[in-house]
């Protein structure tokens, strides 16, 4: 929106679905028209547009400044209070369209989203009303045209009636469904759990509420002659045969496709299909035929083939193999040989599983610990899920570019992620999101648009939401980095619990309106159009108690039926108590992490373009209400009292952890501040990222770790590790360092006064080699002395070790105890020690593993280099001194050459100069530890902007800078 470098980047859309037809058709694109977006009521009109939004074409006509921009997040809610009105009078300049059409053509309107209640005229005439922002709609209006004046052209109007105002109504229909206090967790407004529109439109604690309407996905006139159809959607599915969802299945067997074509027309009755497999490397033909078992209902077609198995290399993720892709193209032909129509997807072949079956005897005796698995198989290989939460990119989807996406996508790679988990109460991903996922090997755990709330269960609202279902999961099937589809987001975990703590009464019955949507209605829409993907019903969740395939509703859920000493879910961790912050005995034991997180402020370069210069300032009104964290019950617009308990939190880790910046310059000091409570954020995740990654070899067997949150949606403190213009804050730079496939990891535990370190490794193969830790004071010096806690002569120590494929290996544990004068200051000692070796308390720990190890799916060795630090004493009161850094620009190798002399320099940080804002730049490498004599090299990666002479400006800065006072 608005200041965005995104708008001005030329987008290059890659369309990977191609549908055709022999036959001309006549299809009018309706973007191409002139439209008029109105309210008689608040005597607003403009130009509009489709796809789009009233906000952006009120924006783009600038009777409305930038919705980012300051509070405008609440002065511009009476759009989404009003009724809008888009008009268009249809003209065809290219395309001939007979629109007063003659006896045998019939004219179709075509959408594949309207958000959210529209009303659809023709000539004035009704067409329908639609309710669903995620569904596609098509109408048949050939008799409504031919009562059109045809001297003039036919005027089509969409009225979009307000949401929030619709939900209210449909909140206070008699009869209407309700819920115990707190259920519905409430941000902007309230409601949302009524409609069909994306949940966060409605406000979430990292975003703000603008609830828009419009046309918001492409539109068309299809008009067809008699035997001719148009392909809506198709659903292409590969699988092993003999596969159930949910089931690893047989990796020798060959594989199974299954093609199912949707049209707009009627098929004939013997209708034939045929596919062929076309490799898109080398654009070879790998295999064609004849599909058989067809089935065809005039509208859909659908037929199945056996594919050999050795015929077809396979697609993997991210650094775990090729990207291996095929196109498969499928062709209906009429029964005398005519192709009527041809659908062309792009496609992988790779099998994914979540598996949550029984451990194992094999796996118990391995040392896992009893109960339920619950991690990713991908081509039946268990593998290390390393990745992010995605939210949506901008409040306003026709804005987000297949450039943009590429752009995350590229910080996914390059952050050694491998999966992201799309958050259920978005929206669901454009196929060129898919495509690029498929491209780039991420894999996208999708889920149905519901969370934070329970929902109607009655026979319309289910039946709209099956619609929503099926549509969806046949259009986006076919992609290879589609992972999973779970039902919402925080239900089983949150929700249920809730419902159980309000109204314990009642909770049987919410449970089973909750298994009546999640289970009974959402289950069958996969497993209906899909037998390559697995389906939970919650994204946090126990799992499945058994699973019968031969009943139609295979899962029955396990929920709190729990065994001591076993351990079955993923888990969910958001804490606020920064205190207990680093202790690791508060964070959740579970097999696969798929949230946990703390939210920080955004540079002041990202602040700038949405917040007046005087507001530029941490607890200023504009940024303070932009703060959304906590979710208020009121609906009042300045709930002061709410967003300022987020600030303090931030506020408060600061304070505890680390100096706290107090420099003269407003400015300067609110930069070194949002810094701040950028290095508290990384820190903490680093700390439950470490723990999850060794839990690889421990009891847990724990497989999984996606942080909330992946990026922003718009310039404000929140939980996201990439700003909304694409700079990264500390938290992607550590995710990238902790997320590398063999790392060393120092993992403090309070309770038994033991820094346990650990090598990790996320590869198949065992890794072999060398690790070496010691002990620094603050000026650069070595601590060398004999000490228990290290067991050797000096406080430096280098040894052999391996680890496992996918596995961790306990490296050492260090008595803290032991190594410090007082022996009680770091955590109760267990036992006083007589003499320390040295004192470590105010030191810093330093670790560096050199491994070889074979890459995934390659066969050459590679040499993996790691190292990490950690200090006993929060930075706040440790010795620190100034580093003496610095940083050069050199030209000829085009890097940044960054040193320090004088001491150890912790969270080293390269930063522009804020003269430099408009320039968007990542470095390879933020955030790092130097100690004196080192010197690093740090490439970097321009996004957008520019000015001149900026690579002269970048300054570095450390920890020390936040203890300077001027
Ligand atoms: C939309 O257009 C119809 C027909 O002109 C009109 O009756 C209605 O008031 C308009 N609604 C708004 C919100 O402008
Ligand atoms: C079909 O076309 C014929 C000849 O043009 C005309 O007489 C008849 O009224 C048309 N029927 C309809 C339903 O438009
Ligand atoms: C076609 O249907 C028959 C009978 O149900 C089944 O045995 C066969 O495996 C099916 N063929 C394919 C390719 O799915
Ligand atoms: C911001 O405001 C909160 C709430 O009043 C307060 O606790 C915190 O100390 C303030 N932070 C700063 C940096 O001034």
């Amino acid at each position: 929106m608005g200041s965005l470098p995104y708008l001005l980047r030329g987008a290059l859309v890659t369309l990977i679905v191609f549908a055709y037809t022999t036959t001309a058709l006549n299809v009018l694109d309706l973007s191409t028209q002139k439209w008029t977006v109105e309210s008689q009521t608040l005597n607003i009109s403009a130009k509009g547009k489709v796809p789009s939004y009233v906000h952006l074409d009120l924006h783009e006509a600038q009777i409305i400044g930038d919705p980012y921009y300051g509070l405008n997040d609440f002065n511009q809610r009476f759009i989404a209070w009003s009724d809008w009105n888009y008009t268009t009078n249809i003209q065809s300049h290219n395309i001939n369209i007979p629109l007063h059409g003659t006896n045998t053509t019939r004219t179709y309107l075509l959408f594949d989203g309207l958000d959210t209640f529209a009303d659809i005229f023709l000539c004035g005439h009704l067409v329908a009303s639609t309710n669903n922002q995620f569904r596609q709609y098509y109408f048949d209006v050939t008799d409504i045209l031919s009562t059109c004046k045809s001297a003039m052209p036919p005027e089509l109007r969409i009225l979009f009636a307000s949401a929030p105002a619709t939900a209210g109504a449909i909140a206070a229909q008699p009869g209407q469904e309700t819920w115990p206090d707190l259920v519905e967790i409430v941000f902007e407004f309230s409601n949302r759990q009524f409609i069909r529109k994306e949940q966060n439109d409605f406000g979430w604690d990292w975003g703000p509420g603008f609830a828009p309407s419009g046309i918001w996905k492409p539109a068309w006139i299809v008009q067809l002659e008699d035997a001719e159809v148009y392909v809506r959607n198709s659903d292409l599915d590969l699988y092993r045969a003999g596969q159930i969802n949910n089931l690893p299945p047989d990796q020798g067997a060959n594989w199974i496709l299954n093609a199912s074509v949707d049209v707009i027309g009627t098929l004939p009755k013997d209708a034939k299909l045929r596919y062929a497999v076309i490799e898109v490397d080398s654009d070879e033909q790998v295999s064609c035929g004849e599909l058989s078992n067809i089935t065809n209902s005039g509208g859909t077609i659908t037929g199945t083939a056996v594919l050999d198995k050795d015929d077809y290399n396979l697609w993997w993720p991210s650094g775990l193999g090729q990207q291996k892709l095929y196109f498969i193209e499928v062709s209906i032909s009429s029964p005398s040989g005519a192709i009527l129509v041809s659908v062309k997807k792009r496609t992988g072949f790779r099998t994914i599983v979540l598996n949550l079956g029984e451990v194992t005897e094999a796996q118990l005796s391995q040392g896992t610990a009893p109960g339920n698995n619950w991690h990713f198989e991908i081509n039946g290989h268990e593998f290390y899920a390393k990745g992010s939460n995605f939210i949506p990119p901008d409040v306003f989807w026709p804005s987000v570019t297949p450039l943009r996406i590429r752009t995350l996508f590229d910080a996914v790679v390059e952050g050694n992620q491998n999966m992201l988990r799309v958050w259920a109460s978005g929206a669901y991903s454009p196929d060129f999101m898919y495509d690029l996922a498929d491209e780039m090997g991420i894999l996208l755990w999708s889920e149905f648009e519901f969370g934070d709330s329970l929902y109607p269960v009655d026979a319309d609202f289910l039946e709209n939401v099956r619609q929503e279902a099926a549509y969806q999961v046949r259009r986006v099937n076919h992609h290879p980095s589609l992972a999973l589809w779970a039902g919402g987001n925080e239900l089983e975990n949150l929700e249920l619990l809730l419902v159980n703590m309000s109204a314990p009464y009642e909770y049987l019955r919410y449970k089973g309106e909750y298994e009546t949507l999640f289970i009974n209605t959402l289950l069958p829409a996969v497993y209906e159009n899909s037998r390559s993907i697995t389906y939970i019903p919650s994204s946090t969740t126990n799992g499945y108690i058994s699973f019968n395939a031969s009943n139609p509703i295979p899962i029955t859920q396990r929920y709190n039926n729990l065994e001591p000493g076993h351990i079955y879910g993923d888990t969910d961790h958001y804490s606020y108590d920064v205190d207990q912050a680093f202790d690791i005995s508060t964070y959740p034991i579970g097999r696969f992490a798929n949230e946990f997180g703390f939210h920080s402020m955004p540079s002041v370069s990202s602040f700038r373009n949405v917040v007046p210069e005087d507001e530029l300032f941490f607890n200023s009104t504009t940024i303070l209400l932009r703060n959304k964290h906590y979710p208020s019950k009121s609906l009042s617009t300045t709930n002061f009292d709410n967003s300022s308990l987020g600030m303090g939190e931030m506020t408060r880790a600061v304070q505890v952890y680390y100096p706290t910046p107090n420099l003269t310059d407003p400015i300067a000091n609110f930069s070194a501040w949002t810094l701040a409570t950028q290095i508290f954020q990384a820190d903490f995740y680093k700390t439950q990222i470490q723990l999850y990654r060794a839990g690889s070899g421990r009891p847990e067997r724990q497989l999984g770790s996606l942080y909330w949150q992946l990026e922003d949606q718009w310039q404000a403190p929140t939980w996201a590790g990439i700003e909304y213009e694409g700079r990264w804050k500390v938290l992607h730079y550590v995710a990238k360092d902790v997320y590398q496939p063999v790392i060393v990891a120092p993992v403090w535990n309070v309770t038994s006064g033991l820094l346990d370190v650990y090598a990790v490794s996320d590869l198949w193969t065992e890794v072999k080699g060398t690790v070496e830790v010691g002990w620094w004071d603050w000026t650069g010096e070595e601590l060398i002395g004999v000490s228990t806690g290290l067991g050797g002569r000096t406080g430096r120590r280098r040894w052999q070790f391996e680890v496992g494929a996918l596995n961790s290996t306990l490296l050492t544990s260090i008595d803290m105890a032991a190594l410090t004068e007082s022996g009680g200051n770091i955590t109760q000692a267990r036992r006083a020690p007589a003499r320390p070796a040295f004192d470590a308390s105010n030191a810093v720990f330093v670790a560096s593993v050199t491994a070889t190890g074979t890459p995934v799916n390659t066969k050459a060795t590679k040499t993996y280099y790691h190292t990490n630090c950690w200090t006993p004493t929060p930075l706040k009161d440790a010795a620190l001194v100034d580093p003496g850094s610095s940083v050069d620009y050199d030209r000829e190798a085009d890097e940044f050459v960054v040193k320090s002399t004088e001491g150890i320099s912790i969270w080293t940080w390269l930063k522009l100069s804020l003269d430099d804002d408009a320039v968007v730049v990542n470095f390879d490498d933020n955030g790092f530890l130097l100690r004196p004599g080192e010197v690093k090299r740090v490439g970097y990666n321009i996004l957008s902007g520019g000015s001149e002479g900026w690579r002269k400006r970048v300054t570095v800065g450390s920890i020390w800078d936040f203890t300077q006072v001027s």
